[in-house]
């Protein structure tokens, strides 16, 4: 398979074909994930509740991240990667550049952070100095004590505009892509439709440039409660191999997500 760069992701929404992305956190997993034609792996933060058993995103660190980034970069041949910052590690633009400068270094390709029009200063400081970047909005986990909760984002009219209007800032500072998490269809559909920039979605509809999962919850390993976005592939599947196959294909497909996986 040909590397997947920045341009690839374009032509892909360009020709209407969905972008597979999974989180990743080790050498054999990229490996496996890669030969199955997953086209992004994403070292996320993720990593602190299904790898660690934190019961939230907030006490990982660079160096962790930064560890796991290279063991997927190892493990992967042609998967874009993509690395999380964390919480706390990008507070202000020189401190979000030195911390991505860390991943890029472990060997991300592209560098994601959650928040909305806030952090377009940031997003256009990285971005000129060669740093790719993924924002994340709606259901951001880092904010889960400022949020109240793991909730739905974006269900009144005025949060679906703030929504609208971050994605917009996000694409004009120069951002790559925008990642939604847990919105309602319609508005997954909207923003996407608004942006030039391919989107990824989790729990934001089947409308999106493509779709993200937890390597775990798709494999059905992770012990906490299965979210509404999250099928198992595992149902059905042979081995991992075949589950992750059939991600992909369902995703390229359209079959997944399902109404039932959208809100
Ligand atoms: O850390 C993570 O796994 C993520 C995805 C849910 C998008 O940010
Ligand atoms: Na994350």
């Amino acid at each position: 398979n040909k590397a997947v760069t920045i341009h690839t992701l374009v032509t892909l929404r360009a020709a209407g074909e969905k972008i597979t992305m999974l989180t990743c956190y080790d050498a054999s997993f990229a490996s496996l994930m890669d030969r199955c034609g997953v086209e992004i792996l994403l070292i996320g933060d993720s990593l602190g509740m299904v790898c660690n058993g934190h019961n939230s995103t907030l006490p990982v660190t660079v160096a962790e991240l930064a560890y796991h980034t290279a063991s997927v970069a190892r493990g992967s041949k042609s998967a874009m990667i993509m690395a999380d910052l964390p919480f706390g590690a990008y507070g202000t633009p020189e401190t979000a550049y030195a911390n991505a400068v860390i991943l890029m270094q472990a060997g991300a390709h592209m560098i994601k952070i959650e928040g909305g029009a806030w952090l377009a200063e940031t997003v256009r400081f990285l971005t000129e100095r060669g740093i790719p970047i993924c924002a994340h909005i709606g259901l951001t986990p880092q904010s889960v004590h400022q949020l109240g909760g793991y909730k739905v984002q974006g269900k009144s009219t005025e949060s679906a505009a703030e929504l609208k209007n971050d994605a917009l800032a996000l694409q004009n500072a120069g951002a790559a892509i925008v990642l939604m998490e847990a919105m309602p269809t319609q508005l997954g559909k909207e923003v996407t439709d608004m942006l030039t920039i391919p989107t990824i979605g989790i729990g934001a509809g089947p409308d999106c440039s493509g779709q993200v999962l937890v390597m775990h919850d798709m494999l059905g390993v992770f012990p906490g409660r299965k979210a509404r976005f999250v099928r198992n592939f595992m149902e059905g599947a042979a081995s991992i191999d075949d589950a992750v196959t059939g991600y992909v294909k369902a995703v390229k497909d359209g079959s997944f997500p399902a109404l039932e996986h959208c809100f």
